[in-house]
């Protein structure tokens, strides 16, 4: 059996300043260096990892990726906006049901996996909490003077996620969508107009990246997404048995159709960095030095996965039947 999760580098300490409801079954959670002092820098589009210590102590830790949602200029603190989600893996439960003002938490360095450049036309889409790692970035996009929109779905007015930081921005920029009001968002209305200097950045529910994925197929706008939980894999067949060379370790090692790559070395004793074992947190990113990855994450863009020399080790396998990684 693979093991607990590892993290990239050393856990920071943290309290919780803060905890407060931001729409229905939404908390908006601040964090403030546990001995005072400042946090590390990080760039809108960035993550961080809380390492949530559950009920039975002798379990390993969960962690779980939440996105920065505050002010980058501001590193005495930490906001992060996380839905209760009651059909979830038991993360977001444990955090609304259990955590409490003033207790420490460890958390990881921020990592960014979304990054976001304020040029030209900005068309920011958020589907319910999607909305976290928007509101840094249409931030930047202002004070950058970018010609930018924000959408804003949820499913009813009680579901807007963060309506106390959405009224701060200038209105004429910002429609919000209720589905049970308006029907489902008309993406392709929406987009058809959009040109060539146009990005689009989305976070959300699957269904709704995955309908901007199709639709950016052909578009002449750019598209620019980051998920919860890891798109469905594409039929490609069954997986397959394959080998691996692990080059700075000097291991030659089998892995087969039904274990994962990332339980396989870290099984060899190689030190695997990981985090979501999900394919969306980009922690296991590894260096692929010959042969043809099969991509199964959400992290990386169409461009990086064709360049085929990183992968996420955790979900993604061989196309062939050789793999050489720089580990
Ligand atoms: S551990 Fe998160 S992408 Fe692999």
């Amino acid at each position: 059996m693979d093991g607990a999760p590892s993290l990239a580098a050393r856990p920071l300490a943290a309290r919780i300043s803060a905890m407060e409801p931001a729409g229905e079954a939404i908390l908006r959670l601040v964090l403030e260096p546990a001995e005072g002092g400042s946090f590390p820098a990080w760039q809108p589009g960035a993550h961080v990892d809380l390492i949530l210590q559950g009920a039975d102590q002798g379990r390993a830790p969960l962690i779980r990726q939440y996105s920065l949602c505050g002010d980058p200029a501001d590193l005495t603190q930490y906001r992060l906006g996380i839905l209760r989600d009651a059909a979830g893996r038991g993360g977001s439960v444990l955090i609304h049901d259990r955590l409490m003002i003033g207790d420490r938490i460890a958390i990881g360095t921020p990592r960014n996996h979304f990054p976001f450049r304020a040029e030209g036309r900005l068309l920011f889409i958020a589907g319910g909490i999607g909305i976290t790692p928007m509101l840094p970035m249409v931030r930047e996009a202002m004070r950058a003077g970018c010609d930018w929109h924000l959408i804003v779905a949820a499913r009813n007015r009680a579901r807007l996620p963060f309506l106390s930081d959405l009224e701060t921005l200038p209105a004429e920029r910002v429609r919000l969508h209720c589905d049970e009001e308006a029907g489902i968002l008309d993406l392709a209305g929406l987009l058809a107009a959009e040109g060539r200097d146009t990005t689009v950045y989305s976070c959300g529910p699957g269904p709704m990246l995955d309908a901007l994925q199709k639709l950016s197929v052909d578009a002449p706008w750019q598209l620019r997404i980051e998920r919860f939980a890891a798109a469905p894999a594409a039929d490609e067949g069954g997986d397959h048995g394959f080998e691996v060379i692990c080059r700075r370790s000097g291991k030659r090692l089998r892995v087969p159709a039904d274990r994962s790559l990332l339980e396989v070395l870290r099984e060899a004793g190689i030190r695997v960095e990981s985090s979501c074992r999900d394919g969306v947190c980009g922690t296991c990113e590894t260096r692929v030095l010959s042969g043809t990855p099969c991509h199964r994450d959400s992290v990386l863009t169409a461009a990086e996965r064709d360049e085929g020399t990183h992968m996420m080790v955790c979900v993604s396998r061989a196309a062939g039947d050789l793999l050489e990684l720089d580990i």
